[in-house]
């Protein structure tokens, strides 16, 4: 099955597999030589980093709405304005940029009509995953009450100071309601019938929502297109759309994967009216999930996934395998947008990234593709995380999916219970880098080598990326290794280091994870840095994500 039909039609154990002890890392640092280098090229800046690259996605699927973000103004679970409060608050500390919403596949069944107006009146309606929930979920995951609407979505993003990113309605609205949706958020005050609707919900000021989405998955659940026919419903969908004297950024529905002929195709109709149809596009989305661990032997949607929490460490580098691939996702569709816009005005746009496990991990049962994200999902987001700011040229804004109780989640939650998974402190340790001047770093380090089912496989030993603001340095930097620590000699090119600390989170056994229990079992830790001749020595233990930060003088 593959993993457009799945979304169509709706291990080996834990091994006990442990690393050495969190203190013996830092006590061998001293007493041996360094086998990795990292070198920091100020002469070479590489572009500003967007801070829409950290942003998220949070589609009306399973618990991510109902329960995970929205509680209800009623509830006794602390809230603003019905929003989960801790969730807020969190996600201001991470400086959340941007949301995507309602979808993810919903976004194409999902009428903004519904979700406006007075909350008691408005319609339940069949939700988009209605046919792949079990009898363990809850009502309103099924059937949508649409208790949640744009203004209940909008108001979320404006306390937490993130910008709104809408995903419209291609495969079953006409584009008049497309018209008419950014007409209901951006018209002024008193303007139109639809500014008055909003205002008469407390909202009189205009949204001023800047990012949408043109459809979702459009060669799958968003119609089944070509790329010719999704090009042509592009054109007609964004011919006209009104403005308000605001710029509006729209994103097309882009590539599964490393399909480079949808990129091609799409280009070659739109262009077919003329080279200006570009001006149109803001971004290309670009969806990649890391699903398939199954070495190679199959390549089935349901057959080739892995669990979240039983794993061993074969597992845990095919991960970061398939999560690799983005690097190269991210320089090919690059590459063939070239062949199209020489001056690379489109951008891509990686609205949804991460791993996908097989069903069964969920921390609420019933609550569709919720999953508990382990060190191995941290390791694997802060890599993602480095290979987008090495990348700041091209990729205009990241979406990690989901933000809670789906997929990669930064949070879980249940009712009264909240935690923080270590995709969120991964976020937390990486938010300096936003908006930044990347600097190229060349990172140099033994490879590490594996049995991948009696045939040798290698995977790279330390990566990340590097930013510079004002004074202020931030270095990230992921050490894959299951097993060995990695110390590295850090040259600054063109700067000295004034004073140092490193962030980091990592554990001997592999699987950490935090729960509804054990809410801090992986947090980071920090920890002072001493600079030798304006040099820094730094040990990575094994599995270990890291962020420095570095004040030069
Ligand atoms: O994130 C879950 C689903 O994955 C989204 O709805 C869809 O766009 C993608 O295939």
């Amino acid at each position: 099955m593959k993993r457009r039909d799945f979304l169509q039609n709706g291990a080996l154990g834990m091994a006990g597999f442990m690393l050495p002890s969190k203190t013996a890392w830092n006590s061998t640092a001293a007493s041996r030589a360094a086998d990795s280098r990292i070198e920091v090229l100020f002469d070479e800046p590489l572009g500003t980093i967007s801070p829409n690259i950290y942003g998220h996605f949070a589609e009306n699927l399973g618990g991510v709405l109902y329960d995970g973000i929205w509680v209800g103004e009623k509830s006794r679970v602390p809230n603003i304005d019905g929003v989960r409060k801790d969730l807020i608050e969190h996600m201001r500390k991470v400086k959340a940029p941007v949301i995507r919403y309602p979808g993810g596949c919903f976004a194409d069944s999902y009428d903004w009509r519904d979700g406006i107006g007075p909350a008691d009146k408005r319609p339940r309606r069949t939700n988009f995953w209605a046919n792949a929930e079990s009898e363990k979920s809850p009502q309103n995951h099924r059937y949508d009450p649409n208790t949640v609407g744009t203004n209940e979505f909008v108001h979320f993003c404006k306390l937490i100071g993130a910008e709104p990113y809408l995903a419209a309605n291609v495969r079953s609205l006409p584009a008049e309601a497309f018209q008419h949706w950014v007409e209901y958020c951006n018209s002024p005050a008193g303007s139109t019938t639809l500014a008055d609707v909003r205002a008469a919900a407390g909202y009189a000021e205009p949204f001023r929502v800047k990012y949408w989405g043109v459809g979702n998955e459009s060669w799958g659940c968003g119609g089944e297109f070509t790329a010719q026919e999704y090009a042509v419903e592009f054109r007609r969908y964004t011919a006209w759309l009104p403005r308000f004297g605001d710029d509006l950024s729209l994103i097309a529905s882009g590539p599964n994967t490393d399909d480079w002929s949808w990129t091609r195709e799409f280009l070659t109709e739109l262009v077919r009216k003329g080279p200006g149809q570009l001006r149109r596009v803001y971004g290309m989305a670009l969806h990649h999930y890391a699903w398939n661990l199954s070495r190679g032997k199959t390549q089935n949607w349901e057959a080739g996934k892995g669990e979240a929490l039983k794993f061993d460490s074969v597992d845990w580098y095919e991960l970061l395998r398939e999560g690799e691939r983005m690097e190269g996702l991210v320089t090919g569709h690059w590459h063939v947008l070239s062949e199209f816009d020489r001056e690379h005005r489109v951008k891509l746009v990686v609205d949804e990234w991460g791993p996908w496990y097989r069903p069964g991990g969920e921390a609420t049962p019933g609550n569709l593709l919720e999953q508990i994200p382990t060190l191995r999902d941290a390791v694997f987001s802060g890599m993602t995380l480095d290979i987008f700011n090495r990348h700041p040229e091209k990729i205009a804004m990241a979406n990690c999916a989901q933000l809670i109780n789906c997929l990669n989640n930064l949070y879980l939650a249940h009712e009264d219970k909240f935690v923080i998974t270590p995709i969120g402190h991964v976020f937390e340790l990486y938010a300096s880098h936003q908006g930044g001047s990347a600097l190229r770093t060349i990172f140099s380090a033994p490879t590490l080598h594996y049995d991948r089912d009696g045939k040798p496989a290698t995977f790279w030993g330390l990566r990340g990326s590097t930013s510079v603001r004002d004074k202020s340095l931030t270095m990230t930097v992921v050490n894959p290794s299951t097993s060995e620590s990695r110390l590295a000699e850090i040259a600054f090119r063109g700067a000295t280091v004034k004073e140092a600390a490193i962030r980091w989170m990592s554990d001997p056994d592999i699987h950490a994870h935090n729960t509804f229990e054990h809410r801090d079992a992986l947090v980071p830790q920090t920890k002072p840095l001493s600079t030798n001749d304006g040099a820094l020595v730094v040990e990575f233990p094994p599995a270990c994500v890291a962020a420095l930060n570095v004040q030069l003088n």
